[in-house]
Order: structure tokens, then C-alpha cells, then sequence
């Protein structure tokens, strides 16, 4: 039996070195020098190529590399082959630091008064306190939760919004298509942090956007194809939408003449607002190959029928 690793191969050296320390007994093999392909039970990547997915008969569990798997071609996997997530504790930090920074940036006005500084302006606002702000998540999953129970503690207030309904101390719960329009319009900052599937492609579109207060903000960590770039556009032009702030885009990378790049209200940043740690996911891969073998349900096992 043996695992292979086939992903950004800097950090493929950080995570062959947790497995010989901790699992010495488990052979970790990172691409290119992948030992004998009819042992692989395991692949690590962010993309299984179908002809290296060909090369690999034992294969059992596919484990994506990243949290969202909205790039894995699942007609290509072999239906035996379980397809698992990455959930691990340094994405999650990272998103929570991610979306604290946007979201305090946003409710102390920090865009304006760089563009006030880009004109030598010395042009004061007013302070809105937190308890007089309200932010909404959009996708109460893992990330979800842990950005709102972070905000917590600035003492915004808080709602969420997902497709199944969740109770979260402190937080004002909304879901499903009914309760999409009363979950928006009391947001005056509202965090994409759904999967992109069938469903949510698309999703935050003219008719979402008109549903927030004027003067709302977007941050979207999630992916670039869950909100319609036009109708963003649009909103932000006719100032119904305040500013967004677009860790993700539709398309990656987004070309340098596209109109987002220069809108004097759009913050942009590289899809870097979380990453998969080696030295945190090492210790969660190695517990999913455990329960795998007990036969134990894993970690961020996906539901190819939900897509997410
Ligand atoms: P997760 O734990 O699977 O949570 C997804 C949540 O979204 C669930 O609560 C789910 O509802 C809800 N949902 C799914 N489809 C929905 C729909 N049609 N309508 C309303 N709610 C819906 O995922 P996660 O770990 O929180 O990650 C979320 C996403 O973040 C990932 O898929 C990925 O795309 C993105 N991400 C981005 C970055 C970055 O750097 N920008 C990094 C990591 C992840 P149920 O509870 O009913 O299932
Ligand atoms: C990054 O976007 C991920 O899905 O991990």
C-alpha cells in the first residue's frame, strides 16, 4: 500500500517529512517519484489527471488538497473511489483571519481613507460601532462557522444563511430560498463562504445584490462563479452595492485588462485567503487514512450527488 502526494511540490518535501517522522511504517511518495503505481491506495492532489487516474488500479480515496473539490472532474473518478476534502485546521485560520481583516476593513472604513490618503485628503468619518453593524455569512459549513465565531467576539451582530437550517448561539439563523430575502436585507456586509455547485453557481446575482441595503459590502471567499461578475458590476456602478472585496474570481487568474482590476470600490487579492498547511493537514490526513482502514467514516468525506 502506499500514498501519493501530486501537488505544489515545494510543499510536497513539508509533508513527506511529517509522514516519516510520525507514520514511518506508511511509504509517502511525492510526484514525480511515485514508486509502483498498482500500490497507490491513496492520491493527494488538487487535479487527478484521467491518465494518471488510468495508472492507478488499487485507487480508494482521492483526497483533494484543497477545502473546495468544484475542480474534480467526478465523471473521471471511478465510482468506487471516495473523494475527500481537506478540512484542517490551518485553512480554517487562515479564512478566519482572512475574513476578520476584510470585514473590519470594510466597518472602519479603512478603502476610504486610503483613497482619501491617495489625494492628500485629511477627510474624517464617523465611527459606527460594531453592535450597530450587521454581517451576514452565506454557507454555515466549517469555514462558516468558524469566521462567525470569531466576529463574535467584536460584537457585531450576526446572521447566516444555508441551504439547511443551522442554531448558532448568538447568531440569527436564515435558510433556504424563503429565507434568502429576509437573510439579505439586513446585511450590511455579507461573506460568500458557499461550495460552487450546481446550486450555487451563479447565485449572488442582480436580484441578490438588490436585496441588500444600499450601501451594503460583498466579500467573496469563496469561488469567483458563485457571483455573477455583471450583475457585481452593475450594482457597484449604480452605488447599491458599496465596495467588495474578491479573494476569488471568474476566471482565475483574472486577465489584466478586466474591468474588476480597476474599479476605484474593488479590493482584489490572488485566492490566497487560506491555504492548506502541511504541518496542520499532515496530522488530519493521516487520521483519515486510519479511520479508512478501521472502515470508519473520514473526515470531509464529499457527497458526489450534493457536489460539495
Ligand atoms: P462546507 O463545510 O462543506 O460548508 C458548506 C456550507 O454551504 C454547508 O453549510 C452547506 O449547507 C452550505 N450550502 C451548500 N450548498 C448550498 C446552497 N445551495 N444554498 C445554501 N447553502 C448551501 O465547506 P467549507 O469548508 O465551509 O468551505 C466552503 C468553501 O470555501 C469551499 O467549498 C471553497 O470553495 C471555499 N474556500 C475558499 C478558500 C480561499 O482561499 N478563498 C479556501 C478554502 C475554501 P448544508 O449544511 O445544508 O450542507
Ligand atoms: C482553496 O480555495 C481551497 O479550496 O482550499
Amino acid at each position: 500500500m502506499s500514498i501519493l502526494y501530486r501537488a505544489d511540490a515545494a510543499r510536497g518535501a513539508a509533508w513527506a517529512s511529517h509522514f516519516a517522522e510520525a507514520a514511518p511504517d506508511l511509504a509517502f511518495h511525492v510526484w514525480p517519484d511515485a514508486g509502483d503505481l498498482s500500490k497507490v491506495e491513496y492520491l493527494v492532489a488538487w487535479q487527478a489527471p484521467p491518465d494518471l487516474l488510468a495508472q492507478l488500479p488499487n485507487l480508494k480515496v482521492l483526497f483533494s488538497s484543497g477545502a473546495g473539490v468544484d475542480h474534480v472532474d467526478f465523471s473521471a473518478i471511478p465510482g468506487h473511489v471516495q473523494v475527500v476534502r481537506m478540512v484542517e485546521p490551518g485553512i480554517v485560520d487562515g479564512m478566519v483571519e482572512y475574513v476578520t481583516m476584510s470585514v473590519l476593513a470594510l466597518h472602519r472604513d479603512l478603502f476610504d481613507y486610503l483613497a482619501a490618503q491617495a489625494e492628500g485628503a485629511w477627510r474624517e468619518g464617523p465611527v459606527r460601532p460594531a453592535a450597530a453593524r450587521t454581517i451576514g455569512v452565506m454557507g454555515l459549513g466549517v469555514l462558516g462557522q468558524a469566521v462567525l465565531g470569531r466576529l463574535a467576539a467584536f460584537g457585531f451582530r450576526l446572521r447566516g444563511w444555508n441551504r439547511s437550517p443551522k442554531a448558532i448561539d448568538g447568531v440569527e439563523g436564515f435558510a433556504g430560498t424563503a429565507g434568502l430575502a429576509p437573510f439579505l436585507a439586513g446585511c450590511d456586509i455579507l461573506v460568500c463562504l458557499l461550495p460552487l455547485t450546481a446550486a450555487t453557481r451563479g447565485l449572488v446575482d442582480a436580484q441578490v445584490l438588490a436585496g441588500l441595503p444600499r450601501g451594503a459590502s460583498l466579500i467573496n471567499v469563496a469561488r469567483g462563479a458563485v457571483v455573477d461578475t455583471e450583475a457585481l458590476l452593475d450594482a457597484l456602478d449604480a452605488g447599491h452595492l458599496g465596495r467588495a472585496v474578491l479573494d476569488v474570481t471568474e476566471p482565475e487568474p483574472l486577465p489584466p485588462d478586466h474591468r474588476l482590476w480597476r474599479h476605484p470600490r474593488v479590493a482584489i487579492t490572488p485566492h490566497i485567503a487560506s491555504m492548506t498547511q502541511p504541518q496542520t493537514a499532515a496530522p488530519v490526513l493521516l487520521e483519515n487514512l486510519r479511520r479508512h482502514q478501521r472502515g470508519e467514516p473520514m473526515l470531509g468525506l464529499i457527497d458526489r450527488a450534493r457536489g460539495y
